[in-house]
């Protein structure tokens, strides 16, 4: 199988890059690896021999591919998938960007949780298939258990978002900040005999100043947050939040009889793990030993954390989770509302199955 890599020295693209070398999926393909920049240099070594950089806007040398795969924008998508479909390709595309999610004629792959959904659109012959929301993803990879079992009635999820899901030059910002703010107090920091007062208000001020480093996320992030991610849209919903419900629906395949699910979407300052808080109002009341053992046996990155302070602590750590696949989740117990309502906390890498993941997954779901 021919395939085009396109986006691939971008941020997703090189997690991309490096979960397909450590899972030898390039020995299963001939890969193409395009550019939008740079035309006929040499191409990265992925251990098939040379590669050449081809023009990732060329339509002819992209129809001459059986997939592509990528991870380049939103934009990219938008100006090429037209074109390259309009010339007859019918080739696979698999594609980070959200342009195509709710297409009717794309399919949103997570294939631990809807491994169903991907093999009938292959067998009707879909050919587009697009990585979800990340912070959707990770909520279907913690609790679709639940899911799949049909027990759950509606889910508020609060999140607690990683500044690389903003982007790389976000990251590199909030790093900044995080710096500026020590430097600021750091004669300080060094007299333990200083006034933690005094050090609280320097802090303020640099955070509040004209020089403190916001082009990125246009205010203070580290030592603060951000309670809105991406544009406003008419319901008073953030983008961001209004995709939970109908990402996760169409994952699923439950568009049509849709399970609520709405929150708050917040920015903090992590680098590249999404937490989750949230809350489940369940269908019947079930024995929190009956929901970790459901939850425990639906895939097997899912990781159920005992309702101990300890572990709670050590194990739902973005610091911990960090450029890993397991997606813990925990805090689960019954909340005062009633036996039906349940709270959990969960912790995903958000560049792992939150974008590179179920990509390449569903490359080897291709080539099976
Ligand atoms: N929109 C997400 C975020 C990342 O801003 O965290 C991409 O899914």
């Amino acid at each position: 199988m021919k395939v085009g890599l396109v986006g691939w020295r971008g941020m997703v693209g090189s997690v991309l890059m490096q979960r397909m070398r450590d899972e030898s999926d390039f020995a299963h393909i001939n890969p193409v690896f395009f550019s939008t920049s740079q035309v006929g240099i040499a191409g990265p070594d992925v251990g098939t021999g040379e590669t050449i950089l081809q023009d990732a806007f060329d339509i002819d040398s992209l129809k001459a591919m059986d997939t592509i795969i990528t991870c380049q924008g939103g934009d990219y998508t938008k100006e090429v998938y037209p074109k390259l479909r309009a010339s007859g390709w019918d080739g696979y595309w698999i594609d980070a960007a959200s342009s195509l999610r709710m297409e009717d004629d794309a399919v949103i792959v997570l294939d631990p949780v809807n491994r169903h959904v991907i093999d009938q659109a292959l067998a009707d012959g879909v050919k587009t298939y697009v990585g979800g929301n990340c912070t959707v993803s990770l909520l279907l990879m913690a609790i679709g258990g639940l899911f799949e079992k049909d027990l759950i009635e509606w889910v508020s999820p609060m999140t607690y978002q990683a500044a690389s899901g903003a982007g790389a030059r976000n990251m590199r910002e909030l790093i900044s900040q995080m710096g500026e703010i020590r430097d600021e107090v750091a004669s300080e920091l060094a007299d333990p005999a200083s006034a933690i007062l005094d050090i609280d208000r320097k802090v303020a001020e640099k955070m509040r100043s004209q020089d403190f480093p916001t082009d990125q996320f246009g205010v203070p992030l580290a030592g603060s947050l951000i309670p809105w991610i991406d544009v406003p849209l008419a319901s008073g919903q953030s983008k961001e939040e209004w995709k939970a419900q109908v990402e996760a629906n169409k994952i699923l395949g439950t568009s049509d009889s849709q399970t609520p699910i709405d929150g708050i979407c917040v920015r903090i300052g992590a680098m590249r793990c999404h937490s989750q808080a949230l809350t489940i109002k369940l269908k019947k009341d079930i024995p929190v030993a009956e929901i970790e053992a459901i939850l425990a046996a639906h895939n097997d990155w899912v990781k159920v954390i005992p309702n101990d302070r300890e572990l709670s602590t050590q194990e739902l750590s973005p610091t911990k989770v960090t450029g890993t696949l397991s997606v813990p989740v925990g805090r689960i117990r019954k909340l005062s509302m009633g036996p039906e309502y349940i709270s959990a906390f969960t912790v995903g890498d958000q560049l792992l199955w939150g974008a590179a993941e179920p990509l390449r997954r569903m490359l080897r779901i291709l080539i099976e």
